[in-house]
């Protein structure tokens, strides 16, 4: 029928609107505040010593947050590493594309971090800190452009200086990585509050939110069955009203040609018998008379 396929249709649309407009909508905010950061961190560059922290001074409507950024030559950077902000780089980690100077911007989104950043199912016991390194040989020519890196040697470790497990709870934790790219991995902490990486990206620590998830599993199978008892009942009212209407037509038209045919039989007995009776017994009378 199509009422019921255009009906299914509008649930699965909407379901599909609202579980992934959320995260579109986060990706391209991620996105320009990433940028706003970087600008904020380039512009306290502007005549650095190498190997030097610069903090960021960041606009009112970011307080809250903190951004830093550090040049280093990637002859040093290979052989010392960088032990800065949340970050501890080892040695022999290489920009690819080789770039003779890289800058490297750290994060921390602070109390900002889950208004930016979330992953169905888990709360962020941590806040969401992050790098990327940049080409910074030649800024004036090149621009501000991003730099892969190779970690040959150890990976690279994150400290998380705050996680705030819920009260009396022996929740598992997990380090999740926002990559670069947008796509979220899982991985195993290995201290209570640090976790490993090979690659620039955004850094969190989460629980699972079992309970919230299996209250939502329940109220998505009581509104299924509830959506499919209604299509059914749906389906069988009109299917019976239908058939209702169908009878009642048939029992019309029914009873139309029953009254037509007896107004006919009635109308031929009064048109044609009395004029017969009429045409019959009065001469038969007057024949009676007659004789
Ligand atoms: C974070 O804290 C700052 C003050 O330190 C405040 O101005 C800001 O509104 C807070 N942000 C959020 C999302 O609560
Ligand atoms: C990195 O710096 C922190 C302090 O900021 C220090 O405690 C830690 O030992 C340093 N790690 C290395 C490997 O230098
Ligand atoms: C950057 O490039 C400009 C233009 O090519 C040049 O004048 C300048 O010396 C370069 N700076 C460095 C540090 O290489
Ligand atoms: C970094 O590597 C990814 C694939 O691993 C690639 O798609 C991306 O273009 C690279 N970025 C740069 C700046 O080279
Ligand atoms: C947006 O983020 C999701 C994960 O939250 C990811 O799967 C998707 O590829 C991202 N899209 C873009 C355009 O970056």
């Amino acid at each position: 029928m199509g009422f019921k396929s255009l009906y299914i249709i509008g649930v699965i649309f909407s379901l599909f609107v609202s579980s992934f407009g959320q995260s579109f909508e986060n990706n391209s905010s991620r996105d320009s505040l990433d940028a706003l950061l970087q600008d904020y961190a380039f512009k306290s560059l502007a005549r650095p010593h190498t190997g030097a922290l610069y903090k960021a001074s960041l606009p009112a409507n970011l307080s809250g947050m903190e951004a830093s950024v550090v040049r280093l030559r990637s002859g040093s950077f290979w052989t010392r590493g960088a032990n800065f902000s949340s970050f501890h780089i080892p040695p022999r980690v290489m920009p690819i594309p080789y770039v003779r100077r890289l800058a490297i911007v750290y994060q921390n989104l602070g109390n900002w971090s889950s208004y930016y950043y979330n992953v169905p199912g888990y709360s962020l016991v941590s806040p969401v800190v992050g790098f990327m390194a940049y080409d910074a040989s030649n800024l004036s020519v090149n621009g501000i452009t991003k730099t892969n890196l190779s970690v040959t040697g150890d990976p690279i470790s994150v400290h998380f200086p705050h996680v705030l497990l819920p009260e009396g709870s022996n929740l598992t934790t997990r380090c999740v990585t926002f990559s670069v790219g947008g796509s979220v991995f899982f991985s195993e902490l290995t201290l209570p509050n640090v976790c490993h990486t090979r690659n620039p990206g955004h850094f969190s620590i989460v629980v699972h939110l079992k309970k919230k998830e299996e209250r939502l599993w329940k109220w998505w199978v009581i509104g299924f069955g509830f959506g499919f008892v209604g299509l059914v009942l749906v389906g069988l009212v009109v299917t019976v009203l239908v058939k209702f209407a169908k009878m009642k037509k048939i029992k019309k038209m029914e009873e139309k040609a029953d009254e037509g045919e007896a107004f006919k039989t009635i109308w031929i007995g009064r048109s044609k018998m009395p004029s017969a009776i009429v045409t019959r017994t009065q001469p038969a009378l007057e024949n009676g008379y007659d004789p």
